[in-house]
């Protein structure tokens, strides 16, 4: 399994980190026997695994849940947890309490959303014991207050906050930063002038390494083709063909045949 230094090291010497999200058990064992260097079980699960509309929905409860499939499919992964909505808004102690769940569901490590506001909360839980990996640029937790899924820091104004955000993150003590939805310049600066690494989603390039969601990497989800995605599998086609292959035996009677019966 990579360490936190390992990912440092990896963008130290130049090489590029790859991260996937995952949520369930079945899934998890396919990431753990891929190269991929890190699984990230995120809040993204509220819309990917249970149909909502945004990440607002995700809870502790359904976070660690998820966690703890992914823990026990994925042994042998480096696996960070999303903080749900608000679940690090609520005063320190019902922070730690719900860092505690997520680390003893299986995570190694948090994700927090944000810059602003986030700073001491994140260094209290570095000071704790507990990696933690910023995510700035859209944070999905604040699309009510973003008004949308769009790219952010287009303005020069908002790129200058987004850098000195990420700085004060790194301040903060934060081992890897995620930049979702940023132009590739700026994640570029922005990657540069952090020692620590950054991890892109529709951030160009330039980034330390890429992250995707599980179903967007491997195109199970039909109707979400962004400009960003790259998919590496038809899954919808695919997946739906086999269904109907099975569908066309079970009626035809071809299966199951006897070899398949006691
Ligand atoms: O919840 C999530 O899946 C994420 C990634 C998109 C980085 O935060």
């Amino acid at each position: 399994m990579k360490k936190i230094q390992d990912f440092q090291k990896m963008k130290s010497d130049g090489q590029k980190i790859s991260m996937v999200t995952c949520y369930d058990y079945v899934s998890a064992t396919i990431a753990n026997h891929s190269n991929v260097d890190a699984v990230l079980v995120g809040d993204s699960a509220a819309m990917v695994m249970h149909g909502f509309d945004t990440t607002i929905n995700a809870s502790l409860d359904m976070m660690a849940i998820h966690v703890g499939a992914v823990r026990r499919g994925a042994p042998d992964k480096f696996l960070i947890a999303d903080m749900p909505f608000l679940a690090h808004r609520r005063g320190m102690k019902l922070t730690m309490e719900a860092v505690d769940a997520l680390l003893k569901a299986g995570g190694e490590a948090i994700k927090i959303e944000g810059g602003e506001g986030q700073f001491d909360i994140i260094s209290h839980i570095v000071e704790s014991g507990v990696p933690v990996m910023g995510h700035l640029g859209l944070t999905p937790q604040s699309i009510h207050q973003l008004g949308g899924y769009k790219v952010q820091g287009r303005e020069n104004s908002k790129a200058t906050s987004l850098q000195n955000q990420a700085k004060e993150l790194e301040r903060a003590g934060i081992f890897a930063l995620v930049l979702e939805l940023v132009p590739s310049r700026l994640a570029e600066k922005i990657t540069d002038t952090l020692s620590v690494p950054t991890i892109g989603i529709g951030a160009g390039p330039k980034t330390s390494g890429q992250v995707l969601v599980w179903q967007d990497v491997l195109g199970m989800n039909n109707g979400f083709n962004p400009k960003f995605l790259r998919k590496y599998l038809n899954g919808y086609e695919l997946i739906a063909n086999a269904l109907n292959q099975f569908d066309a035996d079970v009626k035809t009677q071809k299966f199951p045949s006897t070899e398949e019966s006691f």
